[in-house]
């Protein structure tokens, strides 16, 4: 079977996918799009991560697009994308770096690290009640992989939580919540769901943990509340633009705390071995994992 790789990534990232690719599935001809020497006419899988928009066209065999991320609101908004089965990634190992982020996060915004922190700036010492975990409400957006490894792991540690799919009823959970952790998939559905309306609702003080998609929040809306003390705290690791730009104001102000799209990196050798996996699913006529529902839009 004849396999493209179509990576817009630096090139060392390119070759580290191709190498760990090439070690889960030896069986395959990899070729790698930035290359050439494939004949297009003989590709029947594309494994992309980040294609450059048209980039998928002109491949007259295609049966399936295997994404190397989890989130697809990229590739789906591309009006040339071809019409077949459409797989996101889903790896073990991606859902536990989410967890360990999200339980990073709510441990420090629940202990008030982020306020040491700011207070150590100053020389202050001022220590802040304790509370316990099992009196912090934590709400997590999105129950899909990932939103549920991090339900787990902050039940694991003690906290209340509640995880919201979309259909359920969210005003009266976010009146309760001090922390709410976003993990939707960007959809038409989903696009500016934390605006104004959202953040008022939330108890004062509360926090937000931006761990899924930029366009989730209305950026400005989110500066005014951390403004009137509305948020307390944000953890922002994604943005409209990435890399964030210097001069935009979430990199300097106090209460927001800036990640670079690292919550949960793919991780390459997992990450293969799934691919791998679909690649003899669809040789041997079995199903495919994680198809998406281009419909749902995840
Ligand atoms: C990262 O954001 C991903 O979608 O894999």
């Amino acid at each position: 079977m004849d396999v493209l790789l179509v990576a817009g990534l630096p090139a060392d990232e390119v070759h580290a996918w191709r190498r760990c690719l090439v070690a889960a599935a030896p069986e395959i001809r990899w070729f790698d799009a930035d290359e050439g020497g494939f004949d297009p006419a003989a590709i029947e899988v594309a494994v992309v991560a980040n294609p450059p928009p048209g980039r998928l066209s002109g491949l007259p065999r295609l049966r399936l697009i295997q994404s190397l991320w989890a989130g697809v609101d990229r590739l789906l908004a591309d009006p040339t994308l071809p019409a077949v089965p459409l797989a996101r990634m889903v790896d073990p190992a991606m859902s536990a770096a989410m967890a360990e982020t999200a339980l990073w996060a709510t441990l420090a915004l629940h202990r008030g690290f982020f306020v040491y922190a700011r207070q150590q700036q100053s020389a202050c010492w001022q220590p802040l009640p304790q509370r316990r975990a099992d009196e912090a409400n934590v709400l997590v957006l999105g129950q899909g992989e990932m939103g549920r490894a991090v339900a787990t792991r902050l039940r694991a540690q003690g906290y209340r939580v509640h995880g919201w799919r979309r259909g359920e009823a969210l005003a009266p959970l976010l009146v309760a919540s001090e922390i709410v952790i976003n993990l939707l998939p960007l959809t038409d559905a989903t696009r500016g769901l934390i605006d104004a309306g959202f953040i008022a609702a939330l108890p004062r003080g509360a926090s937000i943990v931006n761990l899924a998609r930029g366009a989730h929040v209305i950026d400005t809306d989110l500066l005014a509340a951390l403004d009137r003390g509305q948020l307390a705290h944000v953890v922002l690791d994604v943005f409209g633009t990435e890399p964030l730009p210097p001069d935009h104001p979430y990199w300097r102000h106090p209460g927001v705390t800036v990640l670079p799209h690292v919550a949960a990196l793919t991780d390459e050798r997992s990450a293969a071995r799934v691919v791998a996996a679909n690649l003899r699913a669809l040789r041997d006529g079995r199903p495919i994992a994680h198809l998406v529902e281009r419909v749902k839009g995840y």
